[in-house]
């Protein structure tokens, strides 16, 4: 990977942030709704850690379109990562996790964190920003991976 760019500010050097990854995805929640209907409990399970469970659950009029925002970050991640859910990054790699005013963030774990930290320049951290929306019947997510300077 070539090397981030640099630039003077006052007295000390600056590294600009490099984008390392970007991914989207589109959810439809109507199918989102069948999963949940007809792999009751083992749908949420085998994609969402218990974290992302117990918000989901808390709104039960919301539960499907925060499942499928969920499944879209997942998705647009797994796509910012270049790799999809193949070469060891799995669904629970992936946590959406909301901070109190309701801004949606992303932990990374196992293949996941590890694949991120191969794509980030030596000196360098990987910083992830997703944003979420639904509307009409559908779930979207875009994910950015930024790379900032580890000193920053
Ligand atoms: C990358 C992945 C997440 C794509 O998701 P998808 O829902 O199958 O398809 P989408 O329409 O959302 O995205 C497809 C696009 O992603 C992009 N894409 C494909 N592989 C990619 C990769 N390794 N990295 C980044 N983007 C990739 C391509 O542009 C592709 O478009 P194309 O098929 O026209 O070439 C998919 O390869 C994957 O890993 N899917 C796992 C799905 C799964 O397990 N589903 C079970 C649900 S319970």
């Amino acid at each position: 990977m070539r090397a981030p760019m640099r630039w003077a500010h006052e007295e000390r050097d600056c590294v600009l942030p490099m984008i390392i990854g970007l991914g989207t995805d589109l959810c439809d929640i109507a199918r989102v709704t069948e999963m949940l209907k007809r792999f009751p409990g083992r749908f949420e399970a085998r994609l969402f850690t218990d974290q992302e469970q117990a918000r989901a659950e808390r709104r039960k009029n919301a539960r499907a379109a925060r499942y499928a925002q969920m499944f879209a970050a997942k998705e647009a991640c797994s796509k910012a990562l270049g790799t999809g859910f193949r070469k060891g990054v799995f669904w629970r790699d992936i946590e959406v996790v909301h901070l109190p005013s309701g801004k949606p963030t992303m932990e990374l774990y196992g293949g996941a964190l590890r694949r991120m930290q191969d794509l980030t320049p030596s000196g360098m951290q990987a910083q992830v920003e997703v944003s979420l929306t639904d509307e009409s019947g559908l779930a979207n997510a875009v994910v950015m991976i930024f790379a900032v300077s580890a000193s920053a």
